[in-house]
């Protein structure tokens, strides 16, 4: 990732050269704070430019898109940014692909942190190329954060380090899609191979859900091993009877937002748009709610969660945080019983290990009353999270093998093609 500060020899030519320093310098703080964060690293400064690295000293499964959420975020951050009564820009340029870090001849921190590549010189011409405030990647990075953001397609742009004019997007935030599995794996998928015995044990679950005996499967598995592929191959195969499917996301990057898998989920179903007024989010949402006829306090209350007004309609009743957070969660689950009571309901939450605490109580409420409602509750997690749902008769415990060899050499002779 390259990072510059927009118009600074215009400032160098306007400044004082120690007010200059105080700009550049509260600049540089803003961008190692945000980048440092996302866990990513600082290389150089360069004058006013920045290079930065992800990936490198410490790799994660995400580094492209802790890179482009830090890009966005410095762009953001230095946005904000006023110092000596001087407004501030940044633009941000971010290419993905095989680089040598250290090994130049140098002596002690500048030998360690040379970058040899192409992938540096693209990310800095494509830092050059972007309007003030824009975040540009290349096809590298864009090839691994998939759908997880809304871009803008720049076509093929001209880099003078290269030949050949090189595709190129921007950023424009994060995208409404909130699966990660979908907007990293794309839709189509390739056919499941194996797992047999897994899904035929799901679909006994759901024959017992459908009867009234709602089941809980707790579904571990190392990353990578296929717990969100096994649930989409449930879901195709319940076309047997009419079910409404809920589903709910917890991300790494939301850990610490009260409720955010429920909150998202709540905003998808009930269709708010990017820049709906909150007067007709209220609406919508009031809309949804309805359907399972709820309180007039519990509308109030999941509005307010939603950080929605209050309305007349709906006046949010005066309580302690503590029991408001409470009856919150109660609001939640009435909501959940009131689809239930109208049809069956799949409700898959994905990767519990990243859900925030608020979100656990109210999962633990969900699972216990999920046991008399026709629910099949799937909770996928990595093998970190400790469930404490486990002994309880409704709750089935799925701990996801590695696929056996005959499978795997399927899977990659399926992927290679041959
Ligand atoms: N049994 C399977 N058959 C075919 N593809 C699979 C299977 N299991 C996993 N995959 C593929 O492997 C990748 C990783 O699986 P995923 O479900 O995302 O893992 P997890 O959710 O456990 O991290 C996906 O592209 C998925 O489609
Ligand atoms: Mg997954």
């Amino acid at each position: 990732m390259y990072c510059d500060l927009v118009g600074s020899t215009a400032l160098s030519a306007r400044l004082d050269p120690e007010d200059l320093r105080k700009v550049i310098a509260a600049y540089h703080r803003t961008v190692a704070n945000v980048v440092s964060s996302f866990d990513g690293f600082v290389a150089k400064y360069m004058g006013d430019g920045v290079l930065l690295y992800f990936g490198y000293p410490r790799a994660h499964e995400d580094d492209a898109e802790r890179a482009v959420r830090a890009g966005l975020d410095v762009i953001g951050a230095v946005g904000r940014l006023v110092v000596k009564s001087v407004e501030l820009q940044a633009r941000v340029g971010i290419a993905t692909g095989l680089v040598v870090v250290g090994d130049l001849i140098g002596e002690g921190s500048a030998q360690e942190q040379s970058v040899v590549g192409e992938t540096p010189n693209l990310a800095a011409r494509l830092q050059a190329l972007a309007e003030p405030a824009a975040v540009v990647i290349a096809a590298g990075t864009r090839r691994l954060v998939g759908d997880l953001f809304e871009y803008r397609d720049l076509g093929a742009v001209e880099v003078n380090c290269l030949a050949a004019p090189v595709p190129a997007w921007r950023v424009l935030g994060p995208s409404v899609v909130a699966s990660r599995f979908e907007a990293l794996r794309g839709w189509a998928l390739s056919p499941m191979i194996g797992r047999d015995e897994e899904i035929d044990l799901l679909l006994r679950r759901w024959a017992r859900a459908k009867a009234g005996d709602g089941q809980v499967v707790l579904v571990s598995g190392e990353p990578g091993i296929g717990k969100s592929r096994l649930a989409a191959a449930l879901a195709e195969r319940l076309s047997d009877s009419p079910q409404l499917r809920l589903r709910y996301f917890c991300s790494p990057y939301h850990q610490d937002s009260a409720l955010y898998p429920f909150i998202d989920q709540l905003g998808r179903a009930a269709d708010f748009a990017r820049d709906d007024l909150p007067t007709a989010r209220l609406e919508k949402l009031e809309t949804l709610l309805a359907l399972a006829a709820p309180p007039e306090e519990d509308v109030a209350l999941l509005a307010d969660v939603m950080s929605l007004p209050s309305s007349e309609r709906h006046p949010l009743p005066d309580l302690s945080p503590q029991r408001k957070k409470e009856r919150t969660l109660e609001a939640l689950v009435r909501q959940l019983e009131g689809l239930a009571r109208q049809q069956l309901v799949v409700m898959i939450v994905e990767d519990a290990h990243w859900i925030d605490s608020t979100s656990r109580e109210l999962l633990d409420l969900t699972i216990e009353r999920a046991r008399s409602l026709p629910v099949l509750l799937i909770v996928t997690f990595r093998p970190e999270f400790q469930p404490p749902w486990t002994g309880q008769s409704q709750v089935t415990m799925l701990a996801l093998n590695r696929l056996d060899r005959r499978d795997r050499t399927t899977l990659v002779k399926q992927i290679v093609g041959g």
